[in-house]
């Protein structure tokens, strides 16, 4: 029969042939090469020929469905590093927070507290689940929720807080706990930047009832898409797997404890495919790499940029003492939104890949329609405007990064 919709490339087919007559063995698939930036990107992911081996692999095992064998290596080596029992891969953090959502089982108007100043994704699986969003500020210094706003905006409907990790800098998680006086609220952490990074030699992501991590190709472990549900609670590890297997009781069939499987609870479909999990396991292979060189250019930007913050010109990040970052972003913060604009420009004509962030999700016109106001969320509305990310990644030159450090002189003396 022809083949239906798709054709095998000329060369292939030809080895394919030969190799069925006993003849040469199949071609090598090309190498392409990588695209090629005129500059200095801003991003460059860590992938490399050990990863490359890892996908390869996985492919030839021949199964690559969900929750196959490399999934299930990745979520143990998760869970050793992380020191927390359950670990559930997802197809992404997107996706690992409305599983969590899920799994809390919201009730209409129930209300869900998280900072303005995030990703869409913590604020849409609120929305998702039937919850109410109220959003909240951040502090200045580390750029996460505000313990005192968060104080504020707690109510008889509160349900859940979702307190994220800026650039792979915790929150201040004693201050929040505090905040919530004892009251019976899950902490959702969205550890999307997170992996690597601790509190008070906790990982972050572990210290509320459930942790989501992303491993995005932005991220500092990277499987292109993918993400990472955790959680330190039984029960809720128990309903989340049901919730992930298109809400069936599929777990407990595969192993052996029920007898078929049914149709237990909502659900929908949070599992990665197997090579996500390979790729997982050989990204985390380099954790000591990934670490040692994040920190070493995150010191040299502190060092080096100094002056300028010296002379009031930027501010530059701040990790309180107790908190190890993995690194993950380093930005500078403008004295205004115009000169942050026109830095853009400036680094964009050096051919030098930079990245302003999240825009107020108060502000946007989903938070608008939900009833926020501008002046909500002060801190987050100027913070917003002026800050700028600068490359940050393993493979990020030492002569790279002096080149961007010299534009940012050039462009401040200007
Ligand atoms: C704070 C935060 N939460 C969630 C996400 C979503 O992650 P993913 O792309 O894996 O869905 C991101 C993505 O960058 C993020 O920065």
């Amino acid at each position: 029969m022809k083949n239906a919709g798709f054709e095998l490339e000329p060369k292939r087919r030809a080895a394919i042939a030969a190799s069925k007559k006993g003849g040469a063995a199949p071609a090598r698939i090309a190498r392409p090469a990588p695209p090629v930036h005129p500059g200095i990107p801003f991003h460059r992911p860590t992938y490399g020929e050990q990863d490359e081996r890892a996908l390869v692999n996985c492919l030839r095992s021949g199964r690559i469905v969900g929750d196959g064998d490399c999934t299930r290596r990745a979520s143990e080596k998760l869970a050793e590093i992380l020191k927390t029992p359950h670990v559930l891969l997802t197809p992404s953090c997107t996706h690992a927070m409305e599983l969590a959502m899920l799994t809390l089982r919201l009730q209409p108007g129930d209300e869900v507290i998280l900072p303005s100043f995030t990703f869409v994704s913590s604020a849409n699986c609120v929305l998702r689940a039937g919850g109410r969003v109220v959003f909240a500020d951040i502090v200045p210094d580390t750029l996460t929720l505000d313990p005192a706003d968060l104080a504020r905006k707690l109510g008889p409907r509160t349900r859940a807080i979702i307190p994220v990790v800026y650039a792979g800098v915790s929150p201040d998680m004693d201050a929040i706990t505090a905040a919530l006086r004892g009251r019976p609220i899950d902490i959702v952490e969205d550890a999307a930047q997170g992996l690597g990074a601790s509190y008070h030699n906790r990982p972050v992501g572990t210290i509320g009832s459930i942790g989501c991590f992303s491993f995005h190709e932005t991220k500092n472990f990277s499987t292109g898409e993918g993400g990472a549900f955790v959680t330190t609670r039984d029960d809720y590890m128990s309903r989340a797997e049901v919730i992930r297997e298109k809400g069936t009781n599929r777990k407990q069939f595969l192993q052996g404890l029920v007898d078929k499987y049914t149709w237990v609870d909502v659900g929908s479909s949070y599992l990665p495919p197997d090579f996500v999990g390979a790729l997982l396991l050989s990204q985390l292979d380099k954790r000591d790499y990934i670490r040692q060189t994040r920190e070493t250019l995150y010191r040299r930007y502190l060092e080096e940029l100094a002056p300028l913050r010296d002379r009031g010109q930027i501010s530059l990040p701040v990790i309180p003492p107790g908190i190890e970052s993995n690194h993950h972003i380093f930005h500078v913060l403008f004295a205004d939104e115009p000169t942050r604009s026109r830095a853009v420009a400036f680094f964009r004509s050096r051919n030098i890949g930079t990245a302003f962030h999240y825009l107020p999700l108060h502000l946007s016109p989903v938070g608008l329609s939900l009833g926020c106001h501008p002046g909500d969320c002060p801190v987050t509305e100027s913070i917003s405007g002026r800050l700028l990310r600068l490359p940050l990644y393993p493979s990020l030159r030492v002569a790279e990064q002096a080149v961007v450090i010299a534009a940012l002189f050039e462009f401040l003396k200007s």
